[in-house]
């Protein structure tokens, strides 16, 4: 009998894994049997965009987080996949910062020429999976929502890649039940048109506060202010954007701040993240950890320590994306095929997560972050077939762009970086990104 193995999510963690699998497939590997369930309709995950918010057509949350005119945060060059190029699926080198679209389109063109959509059942949210000890396999309970019904199925091993910025974070602060204008979370921010001639406050101060922000500001806000918690982000921002410390209260038109200033404000966006949200798997299986570079319980930041036949993808804070995932994908391809050894001592599993946890807490700054998940990166594909890439010189172009936000962050995507796969350098875009209203990919790739 063949093993069967499930995935849960085709977002590009769930993706990379199937890829990983076909790429075994195709140098002549007997492969387990691969099922992936997705609860949206189509793959791609966050990149797959949506227009709703709330509750799907079906009940179901809303997975998406991605808005209107989202570009890509961090370099292109940062997160091409090693096996299938900028080049090759565009047919040419493409400016560095892509807007979400033309991303989405590079995520699916690998997939697309793996020929693996058929392994994956669509419209299908997993409800329960639980470990059978008797029969050292799992149970998974899979809700078809087109048909509207629930059954069971086994598997020898699960892999959790369903993401974990789609939950958020929702603080509330005294005065929110009175204001009145909109408070809502980052999930739920869609056009950036909506705030046009708005005052905006802002809660948080990591990357969605910028970006959403930036947004907002590119497309006619009358001002944006950013109440930070702990630090300000402390970029050169344009005239008619503030940083201030601790929103504290509001009442019907006014936040008031811990540094007792006040301003009239129209619309709150809380910028203040996500949680780690998932409902379907029952304790002994359960992911609990914090946003951080070493997540909790994960031996080599896959397996599950308390069962390591279970598998997470993409756990991890982010400056790595895909090609990290591909790294994880292929190095839990690997352990399941029995390629690689799981150690059988408990112990042994543990010390690797509190190396992890220390190797993390040493490191002093972002640079430090950067390197220290870039060399988690080299450490598993030096342990697998995955494409050996360049990780020094993908860690170069995040340091590079740190300097061109610190420079102007209304126009760190005006640069352009090396490619590290086929060492071509991308164009500059034809359009500073603060004038590029229209961000199709037709629009994009017109260089
Ligand atoms: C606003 C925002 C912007 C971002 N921008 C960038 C960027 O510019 N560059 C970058 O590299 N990264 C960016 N990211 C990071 C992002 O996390 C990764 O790019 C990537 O999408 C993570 O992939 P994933 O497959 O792990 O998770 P996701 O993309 O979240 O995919 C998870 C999939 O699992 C499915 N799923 C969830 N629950 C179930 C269930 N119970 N049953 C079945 N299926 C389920 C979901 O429908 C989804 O398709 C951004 C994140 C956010 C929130
Ligand atoms: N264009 C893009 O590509 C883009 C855009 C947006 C987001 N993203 C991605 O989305 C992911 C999530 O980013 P994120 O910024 O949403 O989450 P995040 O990085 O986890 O940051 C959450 C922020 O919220 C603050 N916060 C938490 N609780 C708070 C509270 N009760 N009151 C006030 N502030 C609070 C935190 O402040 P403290 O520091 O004080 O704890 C932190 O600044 C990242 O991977 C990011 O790259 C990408």
């Amino acid at each position: 009998m063949k093993k069967r193995v499930a995935v849960i999510g085709a977002g590009p963690s769930g993706l990379a894994q199937l890829r990983a699998f076909q790429s075994a497939q195709a140098k002549g590997a007997e492969i387990p049997e691969v099922v992936c369930f997705e609860k949206q309709s189509n793959w791609g995950g966050l990149w797959n965009y949506t227009w709703r918010t709330g509750l799907d057509e079906h009940g179901e949350p809303v997975h998406g987080s991605m808005y209107r005119y989202l570009w890509s945060n961090g370099p292109k060059e940062g997160l091409e996949f090693a096996d299938y190029s900028f080049e090759e699926h565009f047919g040419k080198q493409i400016a560095s910062y892509p807007p979400r679209a033309v991303l989405f389109d590079y995520i699916e063109g690998r997939v697309k020429k793996a020929g693996v959509r058929d392994w994956i059942r669509f419209s299908s949210t997993i409800r329960m999976v639980r470990y059978n000890n008797d029969k050292g396999n799992f149970t998974v309970t899979v809700h078809d929502l087109k048909k509207d019904s629930m059954y069971d199925e086994e598997f020898d091993h699960v892999i959790v890649a369903s993401g974990h910025f789609s939950t958020p974070s929702v603080p509330e602060y005294p005065g929110f039940d009175i204001f009145h204008g909109r408070v809502m979370h980052a999930h739920d921010f869609r056009d950036a048109r909506e705030f046009t001639g708005k005052n905006l406050l802002l809660l948080g101060s990591s990357y969605s506060a910028e970006d959403v922000g930036s947004q907002c500001w590119k497309y006619g806000a009358k001002s944006i202010t950013v109440a930070y918690r702990n630090a300000p982000m402390g970029f050169a921002w344009p005239d008619n954007w503030q940083e201030v410390p601790a929103l504290v209260r509001m009442d019907e038109d006014t936040a008031y701040f811990k540094d007792g200033t006040s301003k009239k404000i129209d619309a709150v966006i809380l910028c203040t993240g996500y949680k780690h949200h998932f409902p379907y798997l029952p304790d002994d299986l359960r992911l609990k950890t914090a946003n951080r570079l070493a997540a909790a319980d994960l031996y080599k930041g896959v397996a599950w320590v308390h069962n390591p036949k279970l598998f997470y993808i993409g756990m991890q804070d982010q400056w790595f994306t895909f090609n990290m995932f591909d790294a994880q994908a292929w190095w839990v391809r690997d352990a399941i095929m029995g390629r690689i050894s799981i150690p059988s001592d408990k112990n042994v599993l543990l010390q690797d997560v509190v190396d992890r946890v220390a190797g993390e807490d040493a490191g002093q700054d972002a640079h430090d972050a950067i390197h220290y998940q870039g060399d988690y990166v080299k450490e598993l594909i030096a342990e697998t077939d995955y494409p050996s890439i360049d990780v020094d010189g993908a860690c170069e172009a995040f340091f590079e762009w740190k300097e061109h936000k610190k420079k102007d962050v209304m126009a760190f995507r005006d640069n352009a970086y090396k490619s590290v796969i086929t060492g071509t350098m991308a164009p500059v875009h034809h359009t500073p990104w603060k004038n590029a209203l229209e961000d199709s990919m037709e629009s994009y790739l017109e260089n």
